[in-house]
């Protein structure tokens, strides 16, 4: 980088005032926190739900008069400028000090214009198209009163027998660290105190992914040299790029749970990383800590403050203990007094002290939500988020002709679209499938449908898997009559859609499975319509990966549409019939079967590999019932094109360190649409001091070529993209040799060698 005097000189402006700022800041807090009562600064630790989600059995009680007792930091679950001018009243006009509130919510993939669900919206690998998704939802929260969100979630996982991998961007360290980056951006903007921009809070810190079973809130036992090099990179993408806030997982982390894990909050988080926001628990978390085994409600509060947790979301233990501990001498009057100065400093920065009501515009609530251009921006979202899995002779885009049947559990279901975690959405008026398609197509395609099976056959596990209003209309008849009447239906069309797969509740929070086959009732309605002799398109819905063996053998064309948000029925409608070209690759890879769970591409080599390609070797590193192969590796996913790959050409055979080497490869449309390609470039360590990854994504780009176009695109790696941390953990490049593999996707790649001098 070259450093300009013009350029150090705004730098050091820029900086003056970053410290100025910074003081006024200080000396309002000082100043604040000077009138109040230990009372009143424990209250500001205390955050209570609005009601409007809740995830957990306790609920927050007396809210009003907690907020005139100075009793109530921050409230989150409850929207309207109405309901939150209401409450924001009570705490500035009725409290002593008439300090704000602060008012959050989980606005995860979109507000009321949903987006994709976070797997899904992983999966356009569109950094831009991301961080707009986070601005939409940005604005759209704002001007319904809300002022901070719990997103992004950046938990990586490598279990999709976990229901939450729904929620995070799957299981790459350097994916899952550009998208972290991006939210954070996307919700916060250049201007936290802009009326339209939310502060972030990164969850769940830390390692919740990684829960073991894929049991959700389950303990995590991980090596330190792991979790530096796989898990923890996106929680500090996301603290570099900014976020104001972070919030604690649930899970146990190497027999410490991460709600008083000092090592983690305070250690690591601030001291290693210089993150100077507030820390927020998650749902009741202090009060899980019992359960945990760490003692009484007293003790674990005390036990989290001095861990460097600053919020307690609903369980009041903060409220209730505290007082008690200081004057036990469990806590110190410092420790309240930071958590409560750093909960005061994240009101200070979203500008509520000097307008409460800022975020509370009738006008803005009217005119700045579900908009036109929010809502295509959701179906292109939606669109580039489906993943083609299999297209057996070009059999999609189909044509707008004739008669489609669209048959299966998830066909007329609006409420399943936005898929889990959208508390914010309008379920009720959030077209189906169906009707999406309908509005796209007009009349130039005729749509019979058919529910054609329940979503599973046992009607206590369909309750179970369609909680919060996500229901799916059950037929109670025999399997075999409703199948019957669905291929009476399905034989009067030309192409049979089957719209499959899972409920948007069977992924997301306390949805972990552990059989992750399409339900059984579903398969035989599958069956069923592929003996018509007719074309079946898969349409499948889902949160995770699934093991679709049987079907990528049985089925001709499969499109993964995850659960693609408000617009999810057009999207899906634009892409079956060609007017955007499917682009999405898979950022978490589909097993065979769940046996071979945990499956990533970035695995270790083992002493004992497999030879590449080989079924089976006696004493190596394999199974006997099933390849080591995954059914879609990483980074998969087809297009109506083909693209094909030249060879990797190197402006160098080796660097030193600080220089930079270039890698070029030239991507050909060879196919006969305009199409997006993902081009993707990982790294193969071949000798280090600890081992390595036999492949990591070090970089992509996303490039649109019209067909028969080429283009030559350059990537440049420099000595950072092949650091990691050591066994001491330092942050280290070792010289030597490595790989460089280009390609469509993690196991399809070009590779040439070069060496790190
Ligand atoms: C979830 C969090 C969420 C919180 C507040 C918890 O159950 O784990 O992700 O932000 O509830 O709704």
């Amino acid at each position: 980088m070259k450093i300009t005097i013009a350029g150090l000189l705004i730098s050091l402006v820029q900086l003056g005032s970053i410290y100025a700022q910074d003081r006024k800041m200080d000396h309002f807090i000082t100043n604040l926190m000077g009138k109040m009562t230990v009372e009143e600064k424990i209250g500001q630790l205390n955050l209570v739900t609005g009601g409007e989600a809740v995830t957990g059995s306790a609920v927050s009680t007396g809210v009003e008069s907690k907020i005139k007792e100075g009793n109530i930091g921050g409230i989150f679950s409850m929207s309207s400028p109405a309901k939150i001018r209401q409450a924001q009243e009570l705490a500035v006009k009725h409290s002593r000090l008439g300090i704000p509130i602060i008012f959050g919510m989980d606005v995860i993939h979109g507000y009321k214009t949903m987006f994709p669900i976070p797997l899904g919206l992983a999966a356009t690998w569109d950094m831009e198209l991301i961080r707009e998704s986070a601005r939409i939802a940005a604005v759209e929260a704002t001007a319904d009163g809300l002022n901070w969100t719990f997103s992004p979630m950046v938990d990586i996982s490598r279990d999709p027998r976990w229901g939450r991998i729904s929620e995070g961007s799957g299981e790459d360290t350097y994916l899952s660290s550009r998208i972290a980056t991006e939210m954070v951006k996307g919700y916060q903007g250049a201007n936290l105190d802009a009326h339209n921009t939310l502060m972030a809070c990164v969850k769940h810190f830390a390692l919740y992914g990684a829960a073991e079973g894929g049991r959700d809130y389950h303990t995590t036992d991980m090596s330190l040299h792991r979790m530096y090099n796989e898990y923890l990179p996106p929680y500090k993408a996301a603290i570099d790029a900014g976020a104001g806030t972070v919030m604690t997982s649930f899970n146990d982390i190497n027999g410490v749970p991460a709600t008083a894990n000092r090592w983690l909050m305070t250690d690591l988080l601030r001291k290693q990383w210089g993150f100077k926001g507030m820390v927020v628990t998650d749902y009741t978390a202090i009060n899980e800590l019992i359960d945990h085994g760490l003692g009484d409600l007293q003790t674990v509060s005390a036990l989290s403050l001095k861990a460097g947790v600053h919020m307690d979301m609903v369980g009041e233990g903060f409220l209730s203990t505290l007082k008690k501990s200081l004057e036990e001498g469990k806590v110190t009057r410092a420790e309240i007094d930071e958590a409560c100065r750093l909960i005061l400093e994240a009101k200070y920065k979203l500008g509520l002290f000097d307008d409460p009501f800022r975020y509370c515009s009738d006008e803005r609530a009217k005119n700045n939500i579900l908009t036109k251009d929010h809502l295509a921006k959701a179906r292109e979202a939606a669109a580039k988020s489906f993943v083609l899995l299999k297209n057996d002779n070009n059999l999609l885009p189909l044509k707008k002709q004739g008669t489609v049947a669209v048959i299966g559990p998830l066909a007329n279901s609006g409420a399943n679209m936005p898929g889990t975690w959208s508390v914010s959405a309008d379920l009720a008026n959030t077209q189906s499938l169906v009707d999406g398609m309908k509005d796209a197509l007009g009349n130039k395609v005729k749509i019979m449908t058919h529910l054609g099976s329940n979503l599973v056959a046992d009607a206590a596990y369909q309750e179970r898997a369609t909680m919060f209003g996500r229901t799916i209309p059950r037929d109670e008849r025999p399997e075999q009559e409703i199948i019957s009447e669905a291929i009476r239906v399905a034989e009067d069309a030309d192409v049979i859609v089957a719209a499959l797969g899972e409920g948007s509740e069977m992924s997301g929070e306390s949805s972990s499975r552990t059989d992750l086959n399409i339900p059984a009732t579903q398969r035989r309605l599958l069956e069923a319509l592929l003996k018509t002799g007719k074309p079946v398109v898969l349409v499948l819905f889902t949160g995770r990966p699934l093991t679709l063996t049987w079907e990528d053998k049985h089925v001709p064309a499969i499109l993964n549409v995850w659960f693609g948000g408000t617009e999810t029925g057009k999207a899906v409608a634009d892409v079956l019939f060609g007017d955007i070209t499917p682009s999405g690759k898979l950022p978490a890879t589909f097993p065979q079967n769940v046996g071979q769970i945990p499956l990533y591409y970035s695995a270790k080599n083992t002493g004992r590999p497999l030879a590449e390609g080989a079924w089976f070797q006696k004493f190596r590193s394999n199974y006997l019932d099933v390849t080591n192969e995954p059914l879609y590796p990483f980074g998969y996913g087809l297009s109506y094109t083909t693209f094909e790959y030249g060879d990797i050409k190197l402006d160098k055979k080796s660097i030193a360190a600080g220089q930079h080497i270039q890698a070029d490869i030239t991507v050909t449309n060879t196919g006969n649409y305009d199409g997006e390609e993902i081009v993707q470039l990982y790294i193969r360590d071949l000798v280090g001091s600890v081992t390595r990854p036999v492949k990591e994504l070090k970089a992509f780009e996303k490039i649109s070529l019209k067909k028969g176009e080429s283009r030559t695109v350059s990537f440049t790696i420099s000595e950072d993209d092949l650091k990691f941390y050591n066994q001491e953990l330092k942050f280290t490049a070792e010289p030597g040799d490595f790989t460089l593999f280009i390609g469509p996707d993690s196991k399809n790649t070009k590779e040439i060698d070069f060496k790190l001098l």
